[in-house]
């Protein structure tokens, strides 16, 4: 269980670097990565061993501590210029998790209120910033799990999409901390879970959490939905969110609007969960929302043994896509249930 009770990203006993839970591996190896500089930081969380929106923001706030603390020598005016080079190194990482220039925003924010401090107290008071984002988040997670809780009964059968669990977050994480916390309370769900194709969240990290909860799981591929929506018996889907727009509508990983149309067609509620730091006020709709797109081939080869279409076929792989506030029955964030019309 040693992911489940770590964060997955945690600073090291000196406070020199960051100790993050390679994502890339799980659930075959646990291993833990060391990341030592903004090079490291963006590194991780391009290539994902650091994911899932609240997490990446956890990480690029240490991030922005760890580069402080290692130019924490240099000269007030180099100091500053080489913490906003790193800055910008780590925001430009990934475009679509408004968690990850959120917290990098707020760093620099922190780091400008104490700009008349020598560059340790910068330090400083980065550390206690980035940590208190990280606090933050362990205390939304269980804020929005207790209101997810209340749509649940006793013995729900649920679907859910991607990862949004402990390992995207600190500690419950989002989309499946109702069902976590229902499950220490004793109640009992079943959860299907989307293998979430191409790059297997579902399958490696979800169905690796819910199935070590002792929570009942079953993994079927992406475009089972459909046929297990149609058996009956499906009370809630449930995602977690990457960007919220100010209307409601929803960025989360590539196949959550299928399912939400899904959902519409069967007459299943579909909630998204949402930490109020991945709600953006300056996107109006969801059409402001960069979707990143990314390397064909974790689409052609990188989970199966050998290349699996011809070679030099072109793909498309977007990493993300945008569910309209229409086919969301709720947006449940740490202040509560929010219904349509949605307005932040
Ligand atoms: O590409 P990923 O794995 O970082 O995408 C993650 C998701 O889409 C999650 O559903 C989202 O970040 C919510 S995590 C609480």
């Amino acid at each position: 269980m040693q992911y489940l009770s770590d964060d997955p990203v945690r600073l090291n006993t000196d406070g020199t670097a960051i100790l993050a839970a390679d994502q890339r591996l799980l659930p075959r190896r646990t291993e833990t990565i060391t990341l030592r500089t903004a090079g490291d930081v963006a590194g991780a969380i391009k290539t994902l061993a650091v994911r899932g929106a609240p997490c990446i923001g956890i990480c690029a706030a240490y991030g922005v501590y760890i580069s402080a603390n290692a130019h924490a020598k240099e000269m007030p005016e180099l100091f500053m210029q080489h913490l906003r080079d790193d800055a910008a190194v780590i925001e430009a990482a990934r475009p679509t998790a408004v968690n990850l220039s959120w917290a990098v925003q707020r760093m620099m924010k922190c780091a400008a209120a104490h700009a008349a401090e020598p560059p340790a107290g910068i330090a400083a008071a980065l550390r206690s910033e980035a940590e208190r984002i990280h606090t933050e988040d362990i205390e939304i997670c269980r804020s929005i799990a207790e209101n997810g809780l209340t749509l649940l009964h006793d013995g729900a059968s649920v679907i859910t999409h991607c990862n949004a669990g402990a390992l995207a977050t600190s500690r419950l994480g989002t989309g499946l901390g109702p069902l976590l916390l229902g499950a220490s309370r004793g109640m009992t769900f079943h959860a299907f879970v989307d293998e979430t194709r191409p790059l297997l969240q579902g399958a490696r990290l979800t169905a690796y959490e819910l199935h070590r909860a002792g929570i009942d799981t079953t993994l079927m591929c992406d475009n089972m939905a459909a046929y297990r929506m149609a058996q009956g018996g499906i009370d809630a889907c449930m995602v977690g969110c990457d960007r919220v727009a100010a209307n409601g509508d929803t960025a989360n990983k590539i196949g959550t609007l299928g399912l939400a149309v899904l959902a519409k067609h069967f007459g299943v509620p579909f909630y998204v969960f949402c930490p109020s730091p991945t709600i953006d006020r300056n996107c109006r709709t969801g059409a402001d929302i960069r979707i990143e797109q990314r390397e064909g081939s974790e689409i052609t080869a990188l989970h199966f043994a050998q290349p699996v279409a011809p070679e030099g076929i072109r793909c498309l792989n977007p990493a993300f896509d945008v569910t309209p506030a229409a086919l969301i029955t709720a947006i449940i964030t740490e202040t509560g249930i929010h219904r349509p019309p949605y307005d932040f």
